[in-house]
């Protein structure tokens, strides 16, 4: 089973502050097979970023993509110019999308089905809020969440990450094996091969468990991506 680790950069740095984070991980991970590792700068980084990985083992991701090829969409980006950068991967489906931009199924369903369709591999991000968990809802808002979205073709590109909404940068986990059990239901109802990650605040020292489990394919990371050095550890500890 093919083992990711995905870095998320979010908005946190300029492009400067990327292509030097971007080469610092060139100059120590450049020669992984596995875990594969995927860094999504900000879209305005994307170019650059791709110039400083170059044909290395590191892979680009974007954070984000519209749901038309073209069209009158101020502001939008396209998965067409993504891929023109170099990009392989895009997340899709951030809670910190869904909840901040008001991004809603019927639209991650759209890109989904363009990301395919162009062969950008999605990272669909699925996760419940802190309430929906304490109200027992969260394996039914992960199936919504799936079924919501899922595609009937081209399945086998799709990367699904679990990322619940209360972890994401709160330095709050869950369990090894509550996220083992998330991932079990993923695979359940969309297919044993799937690939699951983990992501919410994800560090060296709790990266041990995830990184070494058999029903987890990796992690996305946000803050620990942002030095070299944690992110670094964490691909490590896949080794
Ligand atoms: P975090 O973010 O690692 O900072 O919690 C993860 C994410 O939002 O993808």
């Amino acid at each position: 089973m093919d083992k990711f680790c995905i870095a998320n950069w979010k908005m946190q740095l300029t492009i400067k502050e990327s292509c030097q984070l971007a080469k610092e991980l060139r100059e120590r991970i450049d020669f992984f097979d596995q875990p594969k590792v995927v860094i999504c700068p900000t879209a305005t980084a994307l170019s650059e970023v791709a110039q400083v990985i170059g044909n290395s083992s590191i892979k680009l991701g974007a954070q984000n993509m519209s749901w038309l090829e073209r069209g009158s969409l101020t502001g939008e980006v396209s998965a067409l110019t993504l891929q023109e950068v170099g990009a392989e991967y895009v997340i899709l489906g951030h809670s910190e999308r869904r909840n901040y931009l008001r991004e809603d199924s019927m639209m991650i369903k759209d890109k989904l089905l363009l990301a395919l369709r162009l062969g950008l591999r999605p990272v669909l991000c699925v996760g419940e809020k802190e309430e929906e968990r304490l109200a027992g809802a969260t394996q039914q808002v992960i199936v919504e969440q799936l079924e919501s979205v899922w595609p009937a073709q081209q399945t086998d590109k799709i990367i699904v990450a679990y990322e619940p909404v209360w972890a994401i940068g709160t330095g709050q986990t869950v369990s090894l094996e509550q996220a083992e059990e998330v991932a079990a239901l993923i695979k359940n109802n969309k297919g044993a091969d799937l690939p699951v990650l983990y992501g919410g605040s994800v560090q060296p020292d709790n990266i041990g468990a995830f990184a070494q489990s058999d029903k987890l394919a990796g992690v996305l990371v946000g803050g620990a991506s942002l030095q070299a050095d944690s992110f670094v550890k964490i691909i490590n500890a896949f080794i």
